[in-house]
């Protein structure tokens, strides 16, 4: 069963955030009640950034012992390097809330080599998910952001990672970039309860507006691939990000 698209338009990123930390709130107190514990993996980048402050300042009351973090992706570089999505997380959530630190599962992305660091990733998956081969791990949430480029995650246009279907994590050249990512790959993303967009500001209208109501094929603009099979799909966006969608249905 596919699922269609639930696009939230908020007005401002402060209530963007706070849609979005209501709905991750609320599937915690769903898994939780029905299997003991609450699977989520974070989005990079600069925009979650306000959600995660959000979290951690009202923390209070959730079961921080049966929730567990893992990440959609991170750049190749220490967890210390500015540039890290575990950093950034980090500061504005982890180290704000009584998670214990065994329910935090870094990208080891300190690694020389980041294939390396994808095989490490993907067995703490497969063993923290007890996974049988060819089985991909069910997060109850996965965030994500769009790019302006139309990526996601580190599933950039042509790059190799579009492409697999069995790994469930990869490292990723990223050639305009001229670096490497460490990625979670779309069977990962799909197999998603709920797979969660945030879009916020002007400088993500164009890409928003050509990803949701524009032509050209998938693979062009890789958040059109992120489609769980057996789950939700919200687009959580403000009104500055909407600016170029059609006027609200
Ligand atoms: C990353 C992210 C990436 C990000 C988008 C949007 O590692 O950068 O995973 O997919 O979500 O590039 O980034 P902003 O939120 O900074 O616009």
């Amino acid at each position: 069963m596919s699922t269609e698209l639930e696009l939230r338009r908020l007005t401002t990123p402060q209530e963007l955030f706070q849609a979005a930390a209501d709905e991750i709130i609320r599937a915690a107190t769903e898994a939780v009640r029905q299997r003991n514990r609450f699977t989520i993996a974070l989005s990079g980048g600069s925009t979650p950034k306000g959600l995660y402050t959000l979290i951690a300042a009202n923390a209070a009351g959730l079961p921080w012992e049966k929730i567990f973090f893992f990440f959609g992706d991170e750049r190749h570089v220490p967890p210390d390097n500015p540039e890290s999505n575990f950093r950034m997380a980090n500061e504005s959530l982890l180290s704000k809330v009584p998670v214990p630190g065994s329910n935090v599962f870094r990208i080891p992305a300190e690694l020389a080599d980041a294939a390396l660091a994808a095989d490490a990733y993907e067995k703490t998956l497969r063993d923290f998910f007890s996974l049988k081969p060819g089985e991909c791990p069910r997060f109850d949430v996965i965030l994500l952001g769009l790019g302006p480029d139309g990526h996601t995650a580190s599933l950039f246009p042509e790059t190799a990672a579009l492409r697999e279907k069995s790994r469930l994590v990869v490292a990723n050249w990223v050639e305009k970039m001229k670096t490497w990512r460490i990625t979670l790959t779309f069977p990962v993303l799909n197999a998603a309860r709920l797979a969660a967009f945030l879009v916020s500001g002007t400088d993500k209208a164009a890409i928003l507006h050509e990803v949701l109501e524009g032509k050209g094929s998938d693979e062009e603009y890789p958040c059109r691939m992120v489609k769980p099979t057996d789950g939700r799909l919200i687009w959580f966006v403000d009104r500055a990000a909407a600016s170029e969608l059609a006027a609200a249905a």
